[in-house]
């Protein structure tokens, strides 16, 4: 197929434009012959890098003016097509597209900075500069604009991260008695201390064991997950986690020096309820994992092996016991991870991808949280399907060494191939309850449901 040239693709650009423009609501640009800083660019900046790229946030460099972000043009131009940057892996061609967290570029923002950069990446007129953003700070919770302060904070105890050296893990436990009674979670935010913290912490889980319970991996109830890219959840309204009042922390954290001693690092999580009395209509069991070694039905992790300079794909089923929902979905593979897919194949034989992630990078991990009008609801017997694609050639440019064979393994340059999975497990009524409202609520709808 033929690239369109440039002039072509600005006129598919104004065309598009023209038909958006009825809709816009906030800051899309009038795009004349050639974009500005000022005018085009600084407002897709504010909205879709400087939460990251600001003095004190985990991009490498802050892109907060034109002084800062001109140097950085073409590899901005690079990364932004690429759709490497900002960071989220999801095919935007395949699947489900419409989610709560979604931190992608539109196609035409990717070719407004294309345009720009292609012109010189001129600074325009700074009368059109928009009114600076305010940046939430790294020692804030990210949910208290949106649900003001946690209603519980629970600490993880002090542990010194050495300057250099391999990745730590620490496993305190925590008593958890924070509560007079048994409560309904809406939201969970994990938060690493500030801006330490935030550099040494690669991944935790917060798991609270309940009072006279086995420890079991059934019986515990992870409140929070962590990883680079993923800090909070927030469960679709009217769904809660039932927390009981007491019992033990159990953290599981995983460091990684970065050069600098980080002295008694505590890591934070805050818990949102719902009001005391209020019982949501349906309960969910958070993010479940589905694992390698067969739990849920992905591959086994004994089955990972990765020739040098080749490929490998593995494929796992798990098939629904009663009908779910699922809320969000967390790919977790490594360095020569490059895809994974979610596939739903209904009671009826008809296949449908879910979702697809076809840039996995092992630097983030992301959790794709699904809107609520598009969220797949399923019925009971529904096969979930997962295929993971590794990548083990020097063309995948995470590889540290494709001359290695590659087996399961803890550590980044090891594999693993499992995904974390907000499930809400539903029974009939609920099911065919939440379809008529998903009918209600559009007739045309991305997600055909089971008649
Ligand atoms: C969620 C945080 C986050 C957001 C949002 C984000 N970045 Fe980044 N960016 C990073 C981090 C961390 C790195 C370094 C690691 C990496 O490349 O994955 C990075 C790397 C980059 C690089 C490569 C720098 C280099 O010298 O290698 C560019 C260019 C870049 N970002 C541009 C952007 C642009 C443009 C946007 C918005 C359209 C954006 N980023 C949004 C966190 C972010």
């Amino acid at each position: 197929m033929n690239k369109p040239d440039n002039l072509q693709r600005r006129k598919l650009y104004l065309t598009s434009f023209c038909l958006l423009a009825t809709f816009a609501t906030t800051s899309v640009s009038v795009h004349a012959a050639e974009p500005t800083y000022s005018r085009d660019i600084a407002p897709i900046l504010q909205q879709k890098c400087q939460s990251c790229h600001n003095p004190d946030g985990i991009g490498p460099m802050p892109l907060m003016n034109f002084q800062q972000v001109k140097p950085f043009a073409s590899i901005i131009k690079e990364r932004t097509t690429a759709r490497m940057m900002p960071p989220w892996h999801n095919d935007p061609t395949t699947g489900i597209q419409k989610f709560k967290n979604d931190a992608s570029l539109s196609q035409m923002q990717i070719d407004s900075i294309a345009d720009w950069v292609d012109a010189g990446a001129p600074e325009g007129n700074p009368a059109d500069l928009p009114e600076p953003i305010e940046i939430t700070s790294g020692a804030e919770w990210k949910l208290k604009a949106q649900l003001g302060p946690p209603d519980v904070i629970i600490k993880s105890s002090p542990y010194d991260v050495l300057a250099n050296g391999q990745d730590q893990w620490w496993g305190p436990d925590v008593k958890f008695d924070g509560m007079p009674k048994d409560r309904w979670l809406r939201a969970a935010e994990f938060k690493p201390s500030f801006p330490l913290g935030k550099k040494v912490v690669h991944h935790g889980h917060a798991v609270l064991v309940p009072e006279g319970s086995d420890g079991s991996f059934g019986s515990s109830i992870g409140l929070a997950r962590y990883g680079v890219g993923k800090s909070w959840e927030m469960y679709p309204e009217g769904t809660g986690m039932l927390v009981p009042a007491n019992g033990h922390i159990a953290w599981n954290l995983h460091y990684f020096p970065v050069g600098t001693e980080v002295k008694d690092d505590v890591v934070e999580v805050g818990l949102w309820f719902y009001p005391e009395g209020e019982k949501p209509a349906l309960e969910t069991r958070g993010e479940q994992l589905f694992r390698v070694d067969g739990l849920n039905g992905m591959a086994r992790g004994q089955d990972i092996l990765i020739p040098p300079h080749g490929y490998q794909v593995l494929t796992g089923t798990h098939v629904l016991q009663s009908p779910a929902i699922i809320h969000s979905y967390r790919p977790h593979l490594h360095m020569r991870g490059k895809t994974m897919s979610m596939e739903a194949i209904y009671p009826d034989g008809r296949k449908e991808v879910l979702s697809q992630v076809n840039k996995y990078n092992h630097n983030w991990q992301i959790s794709y949280m699904y809107a609520d009008d598009v969220k797949p609801i399923l019925p009971k017997g529904t096969v979930l399907q997962f295929t993971s694609v590794f990548d083990n050639t020097a063309n995948n440019p995470l590889n540290p060494d494709p001359n290695q064979w590659v087996v399961f393994g803890r550590r980044g340059v090891d594999e693993m191939s499992h995904a974390w999975m907000g499930m809400t497990y539903i029974n009939e009524g609920q099911y065919e309850q939440a379809i008529a409202e998903r009918r209600a609520a559009t007739e045309t709808l991305s997600l055909k449901p089971q008649e």
